[in-house]
């Protein structure tokens, strides 16, 4: 299957765990709404395949983007200009200019200096301060913006906004409220920060947090689907355990290479966790 990319990227994107999620999205035959409290990139939702859906994020700037996208404020040729016309300018000023727009972004919050900054920045990650501004740096090429490189982007957007076709909505907030508004026929997918992982701005995670989700998940009259982390080499998620040994697991390992490096393979095991 080709699995359809989003135009923002992030270190957590889970592009790789979409055909076994798919799987399951099949077995569960929902007919009601997708509703991913934690969408992140969106990238699991823009492939489910419903008509329906409620994606929501702490994070508003990813929120603000994709509503954009959404509502028509954001369209595939704004991109593009956008693009060409930033990329341009970072090819003739280099850093100074990403400072510029990463400054410009920090005070404004405009959700197309956001995906220039994710797609200019350092691995495409995402991060925010304590004080709630981009933390990220350059990918130190200047040149970033081709015009293959654009058109990639703009595919994306073109793409991602093709698979919005009936009602789709997104919101801003904590998960707690998105995942109170599921009913009976919905299918809920949830991907939250992983306990005991890197924590930033908009990814801190407690395990008061998870009780929380535990608590809500287990009470849902709608299908859920949990992404999680089971074990790598040295450690075992403690939160399998505590809350999510009572649904049923399933476990794929996949792996990664520390420093790109194939001596520095390493093995982790991912849980998804299911209520049916
Ligand atoms: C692991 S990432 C999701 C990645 C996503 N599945 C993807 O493939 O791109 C977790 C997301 O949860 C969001 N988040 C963190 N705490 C949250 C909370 N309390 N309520 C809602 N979203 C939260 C973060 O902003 C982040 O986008």
């Amino acid at each position: 299957m080709k699995v359809i990319i989003p135009p923002l990227k992030s270190q957590g994107i889970k592009t790789k765990l979409v055909p076994p999620i798919l799987e399951l999205v099949r077995e569960a035959a929902s007919t009601g709404r997708w509703i991913e409290p934690f969408m992140g990139t969106g990238v699991v939702g823009f492939n489910a395949g419903f008509p329906r859906a409620l994606m929501s994020d702490a994070n508003p700037h990813l929120v603000h983007f994709y509503a954009g996208l959404l509502n028509g404020d954001i369209t595939p040729s704004s991109v593009r200009s956008f693009l060409e016309y930033e990329g341009a300018l970072l090819a003739k000023s280099g850093y100074d200019h990403y400072l510029h727009v990463r400054e410009r972004f920090n005070r404004d919050f405009a959700p197309l200096d956001f995906l220039f900054l994710n797609r200019s920045g350092f691995n495409g990650m995402i991060r925010f301060s304590r004080k709630g501004l981009w933390n990220i740096p350059f990918c130190k090429k200047p040149d970033r913006f081709q015009p293959g490189y654009i058109t990639k982007i703009v595919n994306q957007v073109t793409r991602v906004r093709e698979v919005m076709t009936g009602d789709w909505s997104f919101t801003n907030g904590s998960f707690t409220s998105t995942l109170l508004s599921a009913v009976a026929g919905d299918l809920v997918y949830c991907d939250p920060p992983y306990f005991g992982r890197y924590a930033d701005y908009y990814n801190g995670w407690t395990e008061e947090d998870e009780a929380r989700l535990f608590a809500l998940l287990d009470r849902t009259p709608a299908k859920f689907i949990l992404s999680t982390w089971s074990h790598n080499a040295y450690r075992h998620n403690p939160m399998i355990d505590a809350y999510w040994s009572r649904f049923r697991i399933h476990r794929i390992e996949h792996f990664y290479y520390s420093g790109g490096k194939m001596e520095n393979r390493n093995a982790v095991v991912e849980a998804l966790v299911v209520n049916f």
